[in-house]
């Protein structure tokens, strides 16, 4: 018998003592905790979400890990006793409220967000809590290029703002929003589902939508009769990030169904697969979805999400990808924000037509940043040949927010069909220009103030490889051509921008 095994029979054999009365009020306070424990979270829309808590009991106090929603195992480090109850912290900053409450743990969970409501985890052998089996690899090969993506894709993606809370009006929503917002004639293409749209799979293993999207192909439908295309999510794993069913051992028979439902572009998230396989693995891993894809019969633009890990723009055409995220998740917020994008200048060489670097979708319009700070954030995106992933709810957007989404001038940066990164060519204290040369001969020219404070900005554009004195200088945000010799100077406002084009 396993240690786990005894571990858990124990608490079983307590949980059974706790159901007789003698055990009601006292609740085995003084129970160590011990042992692996399932928490259950019930969703409205028929799926339940399972975490684990695990805990051994040692000298200097309990100790153990969570399994968040079966996608990632995080060690507690450290434990703090209040009263009745333990408070455990994981280093992502959550934290658990464990206390024994009978045969079961009363458990409030804190991921960041606030305290959930209290829950109950109840005792289970620990091999539950295990990542499935691993699955033979495939043999490494290059999967042929699908054709898609010659410029970076433009859409909008329903994680940033609406997270958990998707379904199905609320894309469609998205998607009439789009066209009548001017965003739909500006470029953007597609509507992107993210997690939290699955149940589970049927009996013959094919997923299913949870009852938020009762109909994915009519869905499909719909977008596609306003002009546009629809994008979904998935893991390589068994699970999502969020806890939901993933694609792992059903990697043909998803983009398959994919491709039944009339789906244009898969965003496709490392998570739970990180406990099966290790980083080494990444790439045969991804490489069984891109040959599913090339299979399935559709086109379907290739979206890897791992967070850049084992420098995936080395690998990431070669799996079939057409982007590949290159970091962490963006937050609504100036340092987040600056923190990605002002690092991506070394991955410049890895983006071109059909393959770009994602440095994680738009925050535009979400409340975190000032209208400079997020002209400076799609600035930044086009300067970097980024897909453009609007992140923010379509039907509650500002003017403002609509005049940044919708700048044909900038826009066209982005979209220019060289498909050149740019690279950071001068740096003046806070102020940092940026350039990319373009298919028609000009250089777009970015000029970042990342202080706060208003700053004065003077350069000869030899300085930054514009040899002679620019024919034209046009200010992509004025909309206005200016005048400029052999210099050029300007006042940038804090955490703000001057975009140019020199001809
Ligand atoms: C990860 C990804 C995010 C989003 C969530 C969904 O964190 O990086 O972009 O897709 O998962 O759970």
């Amino acid at each position: 018998m396993t240690s786990s095994t005894i571990a858990w029979l124990r608490q079983s054999l307590l949980a059974l003592l706790c159901l007789s009365a003698l055990c009601a009020g006292a609740a085995a306070s003084a129970a160590p905790l011990e042992g692996t424990w399932r928490l259950d979270e019930p969703k409205p829309f028929g799926v339940t979400l399972h975490s684990y808590l695990k805990f051994e009991p040692t000298a200097a106090g309990p100790k153990g890990s969570v399994v968040a929603n079966g996608s990632v195992e995080l060690p507690f480090v450290d434990a703090k006793q209040v009263g009745a109850e333990t408070v455990f912290r994981v280093s992502w900053g959550w934290t658990f409220r464990v206390r024994r409450d009978g045969a079961n743990l009363s458990v409030v969970a804190n991921y960041g967000g606030g305290e959930e409501p209290p829950a109950t985890a109840v005792p289970v052998p620990e091999s539950d809590s295990q990542p499935e089996p691993r699955l033979p690899l495939p043999p490494v090969h290059d999967v042929a290029d699908n054709g898609l993506a010659r410029t970076p894709p433009m859409g909008w993606n329903s994680w940033n703002h609406f997270a958990e809370r998707v379904d199905d009006r609320t894309v469609r929503g998205a998607a009439d929003r789009m066209v009548s917002s001017g965003m739909a004639a500006a470029g953007y293409t597609y509507i992107n589902i993210d997690d939290t749209w699955e149940a589970g799979r049927n009996a013959s293993g094919e997923i299913v939508p949870n009852s938020k999207f009762p109909d994915m192909a009519a869905l499909a439908a719909y977008v596609h009769s306003k002009g546009l295309k629809l994008g979904i999510y998935s893991s390589p794993g068994p699970y999502t990030c969020g806890g939901y069913a993933g694609s792992h051992g059903h990697e043909d028979q998803d983009a398959r169904t994919y491709a039944v439902w009339g789906i244009d572009y898969l965003k496709y998230d490392w998570c739970s697969a990180g406990r099966i396989y290790t980083l080494d693995e990444l790439r045969p891993v991804y490489q069984r979805m891109g040959d599913a894809l090339a299979h399935c019969g559709r086109p379907i633009v290739f979206s890897l999400c791992e967070y850049g890990m084992h420098d995936v723009w080395t690998w990431g055409p070669k799996v079939g990808g057409n982007l590949w995220r290159t970091t962490g998740d963006i937050q609504d917020n100036w340092k987040s924000m600056s923190d990605i994008g002002f690092n991506q200048g070394r991955l410049a060489p890895y983006a071109g037509p059909g393959h770009w670097n994602d440095p994680d979708m738009l925050e535009i319009g979400n409340g975190g940043m000032s209208a400079t700070e997020y002209r400076t954030h799609f600035s930044l995106w086009c300067m970097l040949a980024a897909p453009l992933m609007a992140g923010n709810d379509l039907g509650r957007m500002s003017e403002d927010t609509r005049e940044i989404l919708t700048n044909r001038d900038v826009i066209a940066v982005d979209q220019d069909r060289l498909g050149r990164e740019a690279t950071r060519t001068l740096k003046l204290g806070d102020i940092e220009v940026w350039t990319r040369p373009l298919e028609s001969g000009a250089v777009a020219v970015a000029i970042f103030n990342r202080g706060p404070a208003e700053a004065p900005a003077a350069f000869d554009w030899g300085q930054v490889g514009i040899g002679a004195k620019p024919r034209s200088v046009r200010d992509l945000w004025r909309h206005a051509n200016v005048e400029a010799g052999s210099q050029y100077s300007t006042t940038v406002p804090g955490h703000g921008v001057v975009m140019l084009t020199a001809d």
